[in-house]
């Protein structure tokens, strides 16, 4: 189907990928549901409107999970040097974002012991403390890359911390990067066949964390996921390995999006900025409408269970639907002048940024939380927040679910 100057097919193109909004309009105007056909002959449906991306995530009957795993085995699933790879570590278990209930409900309870609202407001002076300490690292230069010398220092060792890898961090940066690389759609084999020794080495460090938690156990997130493990015998180590991956990937990739683009926003609206100084009490509201408006996680993925129909489409059994949750975050019915940034939108939380339905982020408050105090203390700290100018090419990762800047850097004045 080709709508005037509108063709869904463009929605791969790196181009398209990189500034959609324009494409979001078409499709949620025009196509809400639409067949892509992807140039290795595969195809999936996307969905851009914020009303059918929130009936798939209640339609559990129609749309399951449990056959993402095909799709996050990367672009060459059966390429023998990558599966030779691969057989030295564990095989990929159905777990989180590729389970359905009953299992997936089992997997949550563990999830939201470690991460429940109570215990990572107890987590708020621990991650305050870091957060300044590495502002004091840099603020006395007057400049800095952002991301290598805040975000990533930051969110990696919160999230390392809470799995046993506290002093591993850049270890678990490579990780995190290979495994995304793979689920991203658009390495090329040569990375892949990297990612997948990357990842491998993954799997044997929490292997040993684990080991270590049987023997040794500790007041810790990764105790208690193991002993919760040793009360079900179905939960193998294949599936304690596969949370805690997923638990890191979720755990800084998408904050550093959602923070290093969330400070470039501030920078481009003075304004804001300075609204955001003066009135800190504010920054909750900035955090919430960031999280619509840069929508970290571009997507999602589900399957069809049987052939439905969906906004009058039908969608053949086991068809992949692809919920663009960046383009519902700009679905003018629900965000009127979606393309604007506006901390005083009624509703701010109606944003599908971190998911809806069972597979909820279990790591919102985290998240949350982390983004609130490092923008309190950015903002409290530093003065005057700029680009250096002449050092930003603002060169950007892309893929299927997300794009995020590589370097920011940035110039303030000094206390
Ligand atoms: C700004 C930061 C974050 C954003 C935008 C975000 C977004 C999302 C979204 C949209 C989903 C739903 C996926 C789906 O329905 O298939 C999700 C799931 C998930 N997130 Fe987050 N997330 C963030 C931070 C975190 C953090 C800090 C953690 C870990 C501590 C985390 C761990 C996870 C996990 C494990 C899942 C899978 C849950 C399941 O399938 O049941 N995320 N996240």
């Amino acid at each position: 189907m080709k709508i005037g100057e509108f063709e869904p097919d463009d929605f791969l193109k790196p181009e398209t990928l990189l500034d959609p909004y324009d494409y979001y309009q078409q499709a949620i105007a025009h196509a809400p549901v639409q067949k892509i056909n992807v140039p290795d002959g595969s195809h999936f449906y996307l969905v851009t409107s914020h009303a059918l991306i929130h009936e798939v995530f209640s339609r559990e009957n129609d749309f399951c999970s449990s056959m993402k795993q095909g799709f996050l085995l990367g672009r060459y699933p059966d390429d023998p040097e990558i599966q030779a790879i691969l057989s030295k570590g564990w095989h990929k278990a159905n777990v989180l974002v590729s389970a359905d209930p009953p299992t997936h409900t089992a997997q949550r309870q563990l999830t939201s012991k470690g991460f429940s609202p109570r215990l990572v407001k107890a987590m708020e002076d621990h991650i305050r403390a870091k957060t300044v300490d590495l502002i004091q690292g840099f603020e006395a230069k007057g400049e800095c890359e952002f991301i290598s010398e805040f975000v990533l220092k930051l969110l990696v060792n919160v999230i390392a911390e809470q799995v046993g890898a506290a002093g591993y961090e850049s270890d678990v940066k490579k990780w995190t990067e290979a495994i995304a690389d793979r689920m991203g759609q658009c390495a090329s084999r040569e990375r892949e066949v990297e990612c997948a020794r990357t990842i491998v080495e993954a799997q044997h460090f929490i292997k040993k964390v684990i080991d270590d938690r049987r023997a040794r156990p500790r007041d810790d997130f990764m105790t208690a996921m193991v002993h919760a493990q040793s009360e079900n015998p179905d939960e193998s180590d294949e599936v304690l390995i596969e949370m805690v991956i997923q638990l890191l990937v979720g755990g800084h990739e998408t904050g550093t999006i959602t923070l290093s683009d969330g400070l470039l926003l501030l920078i481009n609206n003075p304004e804001l900025m300075n609204r955001l100084q003066d009135n800190p009490g504010d920054i909750p509201m900035f955090v919430e409408e960031i999280a619509r408006y840069i929508s970290a996680v571009g997507a999602t993925f589900r399957f069809a269970i049987h052939d439905t129909e969906l906004g009058g489409v039908v969608v053949p059994k086991h068809s992949m639907v692809m919920l663009r949750l960046a383009a519902a975050n700009r679905d003018p019915s629900v965000f009127p002048d979606p393309d604007r940034i506006d901390i005083d939108r009624p509703k701010l939380s109606n944003h599908l940024g971190f998911g809806r339905g069972i597979h909820i982020c279990p790591g919102r408050a985290l998240a949350t939380l982390e983004l609130k105090i490092a923008f309190e203390e950015l903002l409290r700290r530093l003065k005057n927040i700029r680009l250096n100018e002449g050092r930003n090419k603002f060169e950007r990762s892309v893929g299927w679910v997300s794009t995020g800047l590589k370097e920011l850097h940035i110039s303030f004045d000094s206390p």
